[in-house]
């Protein structure tokens, strides 16, 4: 006879402690933990391939591994086979995750109907399959050939399904509704998801067929799941952007198979989502004159170079404490660089309400965007506009120093691309740097005083 066992167990982390405890040990968030009861005394939901010889394995030397050169499905979506490290690795599991409604459905459905030499099993806990044929409806697409959809949360009857279909893919929206008969707690629980999770890495890894997981996130990340997931699978990407803009990003956060801080960027149009191949065009606004208080700075973002505007405006504290307000860059920073005009150019910013936005809903926590957002707040405090065919990469120092950033050059030949005539850098990139391989005027500058100086 089972024996059913209490347990509690963080929501934040995934620890587990035998008693209810108010702060977690291990990650010290406040009242994350919930009662869960196991029906087993260990449950776990076994995916056995009734082929698969019984091996226990042994060490090997380096050198006899099998290499195993990853052979990738890539599929019609470029953007999205970029963000994976160049297609889908037989075998792996992959984490989508996001906040609700931002488009991971779409995007999953998307990707799946544009595969027409794959066989992909579309699991959907959350919708009906005539709710998602009403959505591949408004993709546009209502003919795949070989795209199977199945609105079930059972386990076991997925298990069952996938071993009869024998997919090429399975994707799984949500992880959050999956659900097994062995454990008692509720869908969306943690015990929930880490004993599903599990299940589902063994059938992938067992039978080398890539699984996708769809996972939620709350801004309070008050839902349970991706972070405790995060090392349970072997890519994570996650889509993310403002609601009301546009655009999202897709942007990958562990990759097992290839490199991290990699981006895809979309468009949410009418009928679904758009590839968008060369971002800089979209995320720099098209103005006929020039403003006050708006610059651009050359960024890299994963390996590609990304042109993004930013926007500053400086007032006039109307209240006591002056606002200060920082959109898809980091407050502190920019906080920071407001003490550093402060206090090397002598700029009374203490009685101004400051506020930055990065156009496009975008976030850019790279240091070498600081050189833009001094610009555009000096330019706003002043009412000059910095001509729009200038553009800026540097890194400011808390002595006011302009310094250097990686990979100059492709920010130099992407702002020359896009029809920039003048780069201001730090002097200290200009080491082994050939002014004249560019089409493109290039300041070098090494001080706060010399950029004020250059521009007003
Ligand atoms: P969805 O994929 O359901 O989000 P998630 O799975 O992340 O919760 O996306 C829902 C949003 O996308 C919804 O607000 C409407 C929008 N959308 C479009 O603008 N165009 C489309 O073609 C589709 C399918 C959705
Ligand atoms: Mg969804």
């Amino acid at each position: 006879m089972a024996k059913s066992k209490h347990i509690y167990v963080c929501r934040n982390c995934g620890a587990q402690s035998a008693q209810w405890i108010g702060r977690c040990t291990s990650c010290g968030q406040w009242n994350t933990y919930e009662e869960e009861v196991l029906k087993k005394e260990k449950a776990a939901v076994k995916w056995q391939n009734p082929d698969a010889p019984k091996t226990t394995n042994k060490a090997l030397l380096i050198h006899e591994v099998p290499s195993g050169f990853e052979k990738r499905f890539e599929t019609e979506d470029k953007e999205f086979n970029r963000v994976l490290g160049g297609g889908i690795v037989p075998g792996s599991i992959v984490l989508l995750g996001g906040e609700p409604g931002i488009g991971k459905s779409t995007l999953m459905l998307q990707v799946a109907l544009q595969q027409t030499a794959m066989k992909i099993l579309y699991v959907s806990g959350e919708e009906s399959a005539t709710q998602i044929r009403m959505r591949a409806a408004r993709l546009g697409m209502t003919q795949a050939p070989h795209l199977y959809l199945l609105a079930e949360t059972d386990m076991e009857a997925i298990f069952r399904q996938a071993h009869s279909l024998q997919p090429d893919l399975l994707v799984i929206d949500s992880v959050q509704t999956l659900q097994s008969d062995l454990l008692e707690s509720a869908m969306g629980s943690i015990s929930q998801i880490r004993e599903c999770a599990g299940a589902m890495q063994r059938f992938a890894k067992a039978t080398m067929t890539p699984v996708f997981l769809i996972g939620h996130i709350t801004k309070d990340g008050t839902l349970a799941g991706p972070k405790l997931l995060e090392h349970m699978v072997d890519t994570v990407v996650q889509f993310e952007g403002d609601r009301n803009s546009g655009y999202r990003i897709l942007r990958s956060i562990k990759n097992r198979y290839g490199s991290t801080s990699e981006l895809g960027i979309y468009e949410m149009q009418q009928a679904g989502l758009r590839e968008v191949s060369n971002p800089s065009e979209i995320l720099l606004s098209q103005r006929d004159e020039s403003l006050s208080g708006i610059t651009v700075s050359a960024t890299i973002e994963g390996v590609r170079p990304l042109l993004v505007e930013v926007q500053a405006l400086v007032g006039n504290a109307a209240y006591g404490t002056p606002q200060r307000t920082a959109n898809g860059f980091d407050l502190r920073r920019m906080n920071m660089l407001l003490a550093v005009l402060e206090k090397r150019l002598g700029f009374r910013m203490g009685t101004k309400d400051v506020f930055v936005n990065i156009a496009g809903g975008l976030k850019v926590n790279e240091p070498a965007t600081d050189l833009a957002i001094i610009s555009a707040i000096l330019s706003s405090n002043e009412d000059v506009a910095i001509p729009q065919e200038v553009c800026f990469a540097a890194e400011t120092g808390l002595s006011g120093e302009i310094r250097p950033v990686v990979r100059v050059e492709n920010r130099i030949s992407e702002a020359e691309k896009l029809g920039f005539k003048r780069i201001y850098l730090s002097r200290y990139n200009m080491k082994g740097l050939d002014p004249s391989r560019f089409g493109i005027e290039i300041v070098p500058v090494g001080t706060l005083e010399e950029i004020y100086n250059a521009l007003f």
